[in-house]
């Protein structure tokens, strides 16, 4: 199929376009300056000169395509509804440039951005009791199914996410919470949105060109229903900075950066499905899934703990031994903002080559633990005393007692601390440097735990 593709170098565009090409799809993308059209060109699209306003460009691109991909949105207006309108104006031509031709339209739309307090499905019709959904536009495209045109549209939810993000909200909201210090919820942050990584949104956009039936809609929904409350504290503990909660009254003043009555979103409840999409298309998305993304993905910066030094304090000139006396270590407490509880490390150590092994003792107090954690060469935890409990990311929380020795296979994300009412004493050991993700949050510290 030729597929004429607006927004094809925007930030789901640039995903699908490769998906269609490798599909055996011929792209041609709507391309406003050179730069766009050096893109295209870059990933085997051929590019068309000109802009959602130019009606002549998009009649000509639609006119000689086998199919159109609409995912083109104006930015900079003011709260979305200029760029609502342009989109208003494009679609009527592409539309009626197919006409009659029994060719595909599909249009991304977005799930909706109302609160209604319930999931929102493919079954929806959309809505239109705000300016600034997608509701009517949706309506009205659908509308051509009657007039000889194969049109489908496919609801994207609020975060779409995945490298190269640079104008969702995502990154808004990361740059919302730097400027403020600390990242925010609202009231509870049981507040629900959903999300979808851009190459599982790029699969199921070529999947409805294909097939879809006139006049249906489809969710590129993966994760329904994110509580605001985890996206905030991904965020907050990536940035390092205290997640906390907001009063609904403060919401516009603190998300003002959103942008109009966007602002207002981060305390809203819009959940939505993807049930039917999967079942029609056999569409599973692959992930990432949202909070891993942001969690250890693109968009915060990771927090990799320094090697140390490597010892060369001096060896004993008889035995040739190094000998470290515990009573003699100056003792550091654990970074603050990751650690939980005041942690502290003493007799930090790195051996030199042949050898590459580091490590040091830690001591938790009761209920203190490290976050979430992972070392690319596994790690090793002697427990020298008291009582513990350590975590993989996905099996069950086990108890640790003095003796046992634990070992982390290289790669699993997991985390180690103390028993609720006991302190635990530990070496850790390992050959390579430890990269640290989010907070061991106290509902995941409190799950049942195994001897
Ligand atoms: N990303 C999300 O989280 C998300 C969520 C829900 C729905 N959606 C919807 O999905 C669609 C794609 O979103 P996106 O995130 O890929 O947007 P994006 O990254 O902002 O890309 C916008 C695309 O539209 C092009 N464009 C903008 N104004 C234009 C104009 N006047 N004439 C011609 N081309 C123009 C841009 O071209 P340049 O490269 O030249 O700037 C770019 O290719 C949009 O309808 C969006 O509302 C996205």
């Amino acid at each position: 199929m030729r597929v004429f593709v607006t927004g094809a170098t925007g930030f789901v565009g640039s995903a699908a376009v490769p998906e269609l090409l490798a599909a055996g799809h011929d792209v041609v993308g709507l391309a406003r300056s050179d730069a766009a059209a050096a893109a295209l060109v870059a990933t085997g699209a051929t590019p068309l000169r000109g802009t959602l306003d130019d009606a002549e460009s998009l009649r000509r691109g639609a006119a000689t395509a086998d199919g159109v991909l609409h995912l083109a949105i104006a930015r900079g207006g003011v709260d979305f509804t200029d760029a609502l309108e342009t989109d208003r104006r494009a679609l009527a031509v592409l539309g009626a440039a197919l006409e009659g031709t029994g060719r595909p339209l599909v249009f991304a739309s977005a799930t909706s951005m109302i609160d209604h307090g319930r999931v929102i499905t493919e079954h929806d019709v959309g809505d239109t009791s705000s300016p600034t959904s997608r509701g009517r536009d949706e309506n009205a495209v659908l509308a051509w199914a009657r007039r000889g045109v194969r049109v489908a549209v496919v609801r994207l939810p609020t975060l779409v996410h995945g490298d190269g993000d640079r104008h969702g909200f995502l990154p808004m909201l990361i740059e919302v919470a730097r400027t403020n210090g600390f990242s925010a919820f609202v009231g509870d942050g049981h507040n629900r949105w959903p999300g979808v990584h851009r190459h599982d949104v790029a699969r199921l956009l070529r999947l409805v060109l294909e097939n879809a039936p006139a006049g249906s809609r489809a969710h590129a929904v993966a994760d329904e229903e994110v509580a605001f409350r985890d996206i905030a504290r991904a965020i907050g503990d990536g940035l390092g900075l205290p997640t906390t909660s907001i009063d609904a009254e403060n919401t516009a003043e603190h998300f003002a950066h959103l942008g109009g009555s966007l602002a207002l979103l981060p305390g809203a409840d819009i959940p939505a499905s993807g049930a039917a999409t999967r079942k029609h298309y056999d569409w599973y998305p692959t992930g990432p899934d949202l909070l891993t993304d942001l969690r250890s993905g693109p968009y915060l910066p990771r927090v990799t703990v320094p090697e140390p030094p490597v010892d060369d304090r001096p060896h004993d000139q008889e035995t040739g031994m190094q000998v470290h006396r515990s009573d003699s270590e100056p003792t550091t407490p654990a970074p603050e903002q990751t650690f939980t509880g005041n942690v502290t490390i003493s007799g930090y150590f790195r051996r030199d080559d042949p050898s590459r092994l580091s490590g040091a003792r830690v001591m938790f107090p009761p209920a203190a633990r490290t976050p979430w954690k992972v070392n690319p060469a596994g790690q090793t935890i002697v427990v020298t005393g008291g009582a513990g409990r350590a975590q993989g990311e996905g099996e069950d929380i086990i108890e640790l007692r003095a003796g046992d020795l634990a070992w982390f296979p290289p790669g699993q994300w997991h985390w180690e601390g103390a028993a609720p009412d006991q302190e635990m004493t530990c070496i850790v050991l390992h050959e390579s440097t430890v990269e640290f993700g989010e907070r061991v949050t106290d509902e995941q510290y409190r799950s049942p735990c195994r001897s």
